[in-house]
């Protein structure tokens, strides 16, 4: 039984990033479990705040990611780059010990509404996960655009060759959390 703890970039109820991840929830292979983490309550990132004391929130959110056997990361991409929700959490992340992130098998996915699906956005997290030492899936890639067309007005992915990749990223996820596991 695999636990995966999921983040979305994007906290507005109605986002497509969060409904991806209910879909990715959908399409796991069986022994593979997800809880969406709910993190709006970390403050912004501020040294003197980190002085005073790690946020409760931060606290929180590490905890439930080192509990975890993996982290998916679903996020929007805000101006050719990572949202600055996830970045902040991020970044309060990686000042705490121990740092939750390191070896921490990680999938990620994007969904915009432009046609390029946040792969500008991916890469960079990718380069920021990968600072922190976590162990971030490479294959298959999962970049969904024009979200507006794949999703119905029920935020239902409807769009068969999504569902299909997305399924795909699940069953290489709990594989790759599997290999590590092992090691
Ligand atoms: C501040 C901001 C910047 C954005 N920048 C981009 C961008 O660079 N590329 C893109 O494809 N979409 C961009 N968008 C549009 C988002 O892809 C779209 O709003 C998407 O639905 C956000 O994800 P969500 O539905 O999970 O909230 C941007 C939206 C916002 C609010």
């Amino acid at each position: 039984m695999a636990n995966v703890l999921a983040l979305t970039g994007s906290l507005r109820a109605r986002s497509y990033n969060l409904a991806a991840l209910k879909a990715a929830q959908e399409l796991m292979p069986e022994g593979m479990k997800m809880t969406i983490a709910d993190y709006a309550q970390v403050p912004l990132y501020n040294q003197d705040v980190q002085d005073q004391g790690i946020p409760a929130a931060v606290t929180q959110l590490r905890e439930a990611i080192l509990a975890a056997d993996g982290l998916l990361i679903a996020s929007p991409e805000y101006n050719f780059s990572v949202s600055g929700v996830l970045k902040n959490a991020i970044d309060w992340l990686s000042r705490v010990s121990p740092q939750p992130f390191k070896d921490k098998p990680v999938a990620i996915l994007s969904v915009t509404a432009g046609p390029v699906g946040g792969a500008r956005s991916q890469y960079e997290l990718r380069k920021i996960l990968g600072c922190l030492d976590a162990l971030v899936l490479l294959k298959p890639e999962v970049f969904i655009g024009a979200c507006m067309t794949r999703f119905d007005a029920d935020l239902k992915l409807t769009d068969q060759a999504t569902r299909k990749i997305l399924g795909d990223q699940m069953v290489a996820f709990a594989a790759w959390m599997d290999r590590l596991a092992k090691r």
